[in-house]
């Protein structure tokens, strides 16, 4: 039996070791956190993040080699191998400030380890980290006065919110990077070891640890752009009548170039793909590479245009002012099947328009609770509504900002007659069906598609 340790019970945390548990009920494994409310929340019937799948995955394991708790001192010194999954927000202070990695939560982590073990232990970076870091933490972790010898190993995580266990239990690849010495190879072996209990070896990638660094913030930063380039080509769209989603599907038929991440939308969120793009910049910069640094920067300017050219586009459709008018925003997450709005265009969307003096009601099946929290002041100006139908009653305008499938099998008809007229619909994430709302009498503008309107043009 190996002891494994997670230390961060958070999105990527909870999942992962409880995935691994599943498929290895040999090993004992413990996901610890400083977060009581969190831990006592993954203890309970409430897990702390909604996840499609994850609920029956927990309570297949849980109690039996599977455990959460806050003592992460004792637990650090059973452990054989110790993931850490702990947060590495966009630094907000001092050097690199808004766009450096924040490792204050991973030193005092790495330097926890220490403290606390009495045996050499195999420490698994998890968390998205900036290439070299593995190098700091070796330097914290190996000169220690107990003599003990720590093995560092890049593990990073690819799953993606919303689909997270599918995506463990079948990812594309998993990435393991390690030191090619003797002890540093024996240390990938072991958490390869890990993995294939239910992955085809041929998925499981061993490289160095800094292609392993790099190949995350790489991959989130080519994901996050084509996005952007999407968007971008959504704006070209709207001024020249030509289709976003005919044009997405015309070029995403090349082979070449693959149908993902071609859906032009009302911009990307998540917790990730800014801040992991902005870690990219400020590492360019740092090597020097200015022409490299602004490449990446624009896929974050071209994803804050999308979102305020969305806002724009409503207040200026809506004769140009929102100014006490009730608004009704469909969906709060920052993508369909999660509770997290952490970064999420819809909370952006929400503030810019709070500026406008709108009236804004929120609608989210699953979200609500984390957006009151991520709006923090701007909350108290912004009624919470679980209900869709109660949401549209006597609005404006609805916005479809979170692709939930919910969104698109309400009855429009209801909707629209107990709205205010004339009714305006901004479908900033096109799952709707546009012919069909306008007949109905909506005035409909979409994402990089000609506009459907009632309104005669003066
Ligand atoms: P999160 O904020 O949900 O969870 C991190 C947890 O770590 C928190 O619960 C926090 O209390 C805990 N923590 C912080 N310091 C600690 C300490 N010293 N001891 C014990 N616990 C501590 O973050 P997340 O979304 O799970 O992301 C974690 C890492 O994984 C980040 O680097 C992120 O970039 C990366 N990642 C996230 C995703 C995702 O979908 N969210 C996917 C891939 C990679
Ligand atoms: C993303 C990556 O997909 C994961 O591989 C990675 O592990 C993770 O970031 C991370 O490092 O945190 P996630 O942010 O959870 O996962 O979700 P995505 O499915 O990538 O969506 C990100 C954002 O892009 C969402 O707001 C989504 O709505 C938007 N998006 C995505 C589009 O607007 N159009 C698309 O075609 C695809």
């Amino acid at each position: 039996m190996t002891n494994i340790l997670c230390i961060g019970a958070g999105y990527v945390g909870g999942p992962t070791m409880a995935v691994i548990a599943s498929h290895c009920p040999q090993h004992r494994v413990v996901v610890v956190d400083i977060n009581e409310a969190r831990i006592q929340a993954w203890q309970s019937d409430q897990l702390p993040i909604y996840e499609p799948g994850l609920d029956e995955v927990v309570r297949g394991a849980r109690g039996r080699n599977l455990f959460f708790s806050t003592d992460v001192n004792r637990q650090i010194a059973e452990a054989d191998i110790i993931f850490v999954s702990v947060n590495t927000p966009t630094k907000s202070f001092g050097q690199g400030a808004g766009r450096a990695a924040d490792l204050q939560y991973w030193e005092k982590t790495a330097r926890q380890i220490v403290e606390n073990s009495t045996s050499p232990k195999i420490v698994v970076e998890k968390s998205t980290l900036p290439v070299r870091t593995a190098e700091a933490m070796e330097h914290i972790l190996n000169y220690n006065s107990a003599g003990l010898h720590f093995d560092i190993v890049s593990n990073p995580e690819f799953l993606a919110e919303g689909t997270a266990i599918q995506d463990m239990q079948q990812p594309d690849r998993v990435l393991i990077g390690g030191k090619d010495s003797p002890s540093g190879q024996k240390a990938v072996q072991a958490i390869v070891d890990i993995y294939a209990q239910w992955i085809p070896l041929e998925r499981i990638i061993t490289t160095n640890l800094w292609s392993s660094e790099l190949s995350k913030l790489a991959a989130n930063a080519f994901l996050a752009q084509r996005v952007s380039s999407i968007n971008a080509i959504s704006a070209l769209c709207e001024k020249t009548g030509a289709d976003v989603t005919e044009v997405s599907h015309a070029i995403g038929l090349d082979s070449r170039i693959g149908r993902s991440f071609l859906r032009a939308s009302v911009g990307f969120g998540g917790s990730c793909f800014r801040k992991d793009i902005l870690n990219l910049v400020y590492l360019c910069e740092y090597y020097g590479l200015g022409e490299v640094a602004s490449y990446w920067e624009q896929v974050i300017k071209m994803n804050e245009h999308q979102q305020m050219r969305f806002v724009s586009n409503m207040v200026s459709s809506m004769f140009n002012t929102v100014a006490g008018k009730r608004i009704a925003l469909f969906g709060a997450a920052f993508k369909a099947n999660t509770s997290d709005t952490r970064e999420s265009p819809a909370l952006a969307v929400c503030r810019a328009l709070l500026e406008e003096r709108a009236e804004i009601v929120l609608t989210d099946p699953h979200a609500l609770d984390n957006a009151r929290a991520d709006l923090g002041g701007a909350a108290q100006l912004v009624c919470f509504e679980p209900d869709p139908y109660a949401a549209a009653k006597g609005a404006h305008a609805i916005a479809i900002l979170t692709d939930w499938a919910q969104f698109t099998n309400l009855d429009y008809d209801a909707i629209y007659k107990s709205m205010a007229k004339p009714a305006f619909i901004f479908d900033g994430r096109n799952i709707l069906d546009h012919k069909k709302l306008h007949a109905i009498g909506f005035n409909v503008y979409a994402i990089g598609k000609p506009p459907l309107t009632h309104i005669p043009a003066i």
